[in-house]
């Protein structure tokens, strides 16, 4: 191995889907300073196109709603039809929608599971098809520490993430030896627009207590695993989970 270029991404097709903001946009900037063409997937057009532009010009946004099968099957043909090829999937896109179990809406419900355990596996499959034909790939899944342990109030958070575990394992099984690893990262909570909805207040306080290394993570941090786990250097992980939670789990 050669770890002088160990996590270059010079030649490298990524996508990133909910790249236009929070987590997602500081993983397509970190990928983009490792020299990748980066395909920012997002909702939002106009914050999209400003991170592709910010990016440099070999990389370009795309609008799609991963919830959406039809959405997801047209982007990723014309990521594939842009690019020629697809190196790297990280699915960001998620939502978070907090309530009592007793009290959380069909809406809210459906949502969630929609967009963060539906939209993974459509991106997954959709990308992962051009990832099999071409005979390698990496695919990285946003969990969340509420995919391991309870957290109050998350109850359609925490069925999606759970599931997008599933996800990552039963891929990790069926494609690694086509090429394609898939593992997921684990993060606390991120300080992005996502993470301070729900714990910016007195709770997150509290909860940052109970964190070993008594803080919350950064977005460049999940950026640096992503870059971790999308490099050769973990061409051995796969179906791994990553924990970039301080240590608050193991608690
Ligand atoms: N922030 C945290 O504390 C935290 C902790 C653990 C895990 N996560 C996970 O990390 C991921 C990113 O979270 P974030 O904090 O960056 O959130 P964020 O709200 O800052 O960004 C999410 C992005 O996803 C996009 N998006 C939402 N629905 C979409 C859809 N249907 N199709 C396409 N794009 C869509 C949004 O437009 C937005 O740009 C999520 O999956 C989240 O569950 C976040």
């Amino acid at each position: 191995m050669n770890f002088d270029k160990v996590l270059s991404f010079n030649n490298k097709v990524v996508v990133v889907t909910g790249g236009a903001s929070g987590i997602g946009e500081s993983i397509s900037k970190a990928f983009a300073t490792q020299g990748a063409a980066v395909a920012v997937v997002d909702l939002e057009e106009e914050k999209a196109l400003r991170v592709a532009q910010s990016l440099g010009p070999l990389s370009k946004s795309f609008v799609c709603d991963v919830s959406d099968y039809v959405s997801v099957q047209s982007v990723s043909s014309a990521i594939h039809q842009e690019y020629k090829r697809i190196d790297v999937l990280v699915n960001s896109a998620g939502v978070v929608a907090l309530a009592p179990a007793e009290s959380l809406t069909l809406e809210a419900w459906n949502r969630t599971i929609n967009i963060n355990l539906s939209g993974t596996f459509f991106m997954s499959q959709a990308i992962g098809k051009f990832m099999l034909d071409q005979g390698s790939g990496k695919i990285i899944n946003m969990a969340s520490q509420a995919a391991s342990i309870a957290l109050d109030e998350h109850v359609a958070y925490c069925a999606s993430k759970f599931g997008v575990l599933g996800i990552t394992k039963v891929l990790a099984s069926e494609w690694a030896g086509r090429g394609v690893n898939v593992n997921s990262i684990s993060p606390t909570v991120v300080l992005t627009e996502l993470g301070k909805k729900a714990w910016d207040n007195p709770k997150g306080d509290a909860l940052k207590k109970l964190i070993p290394t008594g803080r919350f993570a950064l977005p460049e941090e999940i950026a640096a695993s992503a870059l971790y786990l999308s490099s050769p250097a973990a061409d051995m992980i796969n179906g791994a989970d990553l924990l970039v939670d301080g240590g608050y789990s193991i608690r």
